[in-house]
């Protein structure tokens, strides 16, 4: 059966998809606006599970390979905007190697879709949910990712 073909079959019989998300999010900016969020009783789509990290540089693209080939439908990473990193640059080097992912992706055949990188501060609780609601949308009209292994729930 032709991927498209499975993705339609898979689709029909999960008119209830949801997806799983990995969110990589830096530990001085995304994840204190996550945890913001979460203070403020800002509502977001509970898909998400989030891994708190130094720098989104700390990301290793294997880390992101590895979620969507153990069957995450979508990687997300967040941290400083440009030029508030607290390790000076470590964000610029995220932004080149997300863009090389994406490409990595696309070769291997798994949707560039499903990797999407943002700067999120400390402050920005209204614009992580925003996010992560977008790119769960985002997710579910991709549909499932086939070429995961499956992703445990407890996960
Ligand atoms: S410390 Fe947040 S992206 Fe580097």
């Amino acid at each position: 059966m032709e991927q498209a073909e499975k993705r339609a079959a898979v689709i029909s019989h999960e008119t209830l998809f949801k997806p799983k998300i990995i969110a990589f999010l830096c530990n001085w900016c995304s994840y204190a606006g996550a945890d913001l969020a979460g203070t403020s009783r800002v509502q977001y789509s509970p898909a998400v599970h989030s891994v708190r990290i130094s720098c989104s540089s700390r990301v290793d693209p294997t880390f992101v390979i590895k979620a969507l080939l153990m069957g995450a439908d979508g990687v997300l990473i967040a941290g400083c905007h440009p030029g508030e990193c607290h390790y000076k640059s470590g964000n610029l080097l995220t932004r080149r190697r997300f863009m090389m992912l994406k490409t990595l992706l696309e070769t291997i055949g798994i949707e560039p879709e499903r990797l999407r990188l943002e700067w999120i501060s400390a402050s920005e609780a209204n614009k992580f949910a925003r996010v992560i609601d977008d790119f769960v949308e985002q997710i579910k009209k991709l549909g499932p990712n086939l070429l995961g292994g499956g992703m445990n729930d407890s996960v």
